[in-house]
C-alpha cells in the first residue's frame, strides 16, 4: 500500500499511519514541522513500515498543492490511498474580530482540502482505483455560535467530499469521510475534558478500518451519529438560543 498523508504529524493521523505501518505500507508524510515529521517517520519504521519519506509544506499555500502531489507520487512510485488530516481549531472570537484570521482558518480547514481533493480526484479518476479519506468533523453538521468558522469549513469539506465520492464511485474509487467527535490530541489540549473525549488511538484504528473497507461516512466514535442526529433536529428557533 502506497499511502500519502497530509497533516501526518496530527495525533489522529499518526495513529492511523501506525496501523498501516504494521501492514508494511510505504508512507509519505506531509506537514510543516520537520522535527515532528522526522520523529514520526522513525516511529513508523519501528512499527514496520516498508519505507517512510517526508515532505515539509504549508498547506495554506494552495498553489503548491499540484506539485506537492506530483512529487509525492513520483517519490512513492504510485499512489493507492491518501489521508487528508491537517487542521487547526483556531479561536472563534479572534476570527470574529479579524477577517484575515477567519480567512486563514477557513483556508486551513476548508479550502485547502478542496484544492487537494480537486487534484487528487482527477488523478484517481484516471487510475480507476484507490481510496481518498478526509477527516472532517461533527462540528460540520450544524452551524454553532461558539465555533462556526471551523464548523463551516468542516461542513464544506463534508459536502465537497460527498460530491467527489458520488463522482468517483462510478470508477471504483472510494472517498471516505471521517467525522470525529472530541478527541484528546494537541488540538484540544487547552479544552476542558469530559466523558465524551475519545483517545486518538481508537479513532486512528477506526479510520484505518474505514479506509480498508471503503466506507462512506464514519462517525468516530460511532455514538456521535446519534448525538448529531439529535443536534441537527433541534428547531432553529430553540437552537439559536443555546450556548452550544
Ligand atoms: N481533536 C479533535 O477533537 C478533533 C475533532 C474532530 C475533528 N478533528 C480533525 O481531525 C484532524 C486531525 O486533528 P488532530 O486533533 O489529530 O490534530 P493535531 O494533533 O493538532 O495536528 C494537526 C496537524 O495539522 C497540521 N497542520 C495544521 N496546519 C497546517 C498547515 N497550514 N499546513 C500543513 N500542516 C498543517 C499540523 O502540522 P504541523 O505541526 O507540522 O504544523 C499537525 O500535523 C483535523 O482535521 C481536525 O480538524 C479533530
Amino acid at each position: 500500500m502506497k499511502l500519502l498523508i497530509f497533516g501526518a504529524t496530527s495525533a489522529i493521523a499518526h495513529e492511523t499511519a501506525r496501523c498501516f505501518a504494521m501492514q508494511g505500507a510505504e508512507l509519505l508524510l506531509i506537514a510543516r514541522n520537520t522535527e515532528k515529521l522526522a520523529a514520526n517517520a522513525a516511529d513508523l519504521k519501528v512499527y514496520g513500515a516498508k519505507s517512510v519519506d517526508t515532505l515539509s509544506a504549508d498547506l495554506n499555500d494552495l498553489d503548491s498543492h499540484l506539485s506537492l502531489i506530483e512529487e509525492s507520487i513520483r517519490r512513492l512510485g504510485g499512489l493507492d490511498a491518501v489521508l487528508i488530516a491537517h487542521g487547526t481549531l483556531g479561536e472563534q472570537k479572534r476570527s470574529e474580530a479579524d477577517v484575515q484570521d477567519m480567512l486563514r482558518e477557513f483556508t486551513t480547514n476548508g479550502l485547502s482540502y478542496m484544492t487537494l481533493l480537486t487534484h487528487l480526484a482527477n488523478y484517481f479518476e484516471q487510475q480507476r482505483r484507490g481510496t481518498i479519506c478526509v477527516i472532517s468533523s461533527v462540528a460540520g453538521d450544524r452551524g454553532r455560535g461558539s465555533n462556526y468558522v471551523y464548523g463551516s469549513a468542516k461542513g464544506a469539506v463534508t459536502l465537497f467530499a460527498g460530491g467527489v465520492r458520488s463522482r468517483l464511485a462510478k470508477v471504483g474509487v472510494n472517498v471516505v469521510t471521517i467525522k470525529p467527535g472530541f478527541v484528546d490530541t494537541p488540538m484540544t489540549a487547552n479544552l476542558k475534558k469530559n466523558l465524551l473525549y475519545a483517545d486518538p488511538k481508537s479513532v486512528g484504528k477506526r479510520i484505518h478500518a474505514a479506509m480498508l473497507k471503503g466506507e462512506d461516512i464514519v462517525y468516530a466514535p460511532f455514538f456521535w451519529m446519534f448525538i448529531m442526529m439529535i443536534i441537527r433536529n433541534i428547531p432553529e428557533r430553540i437552537f439559536k438560543k443555546t450556548k452550544i
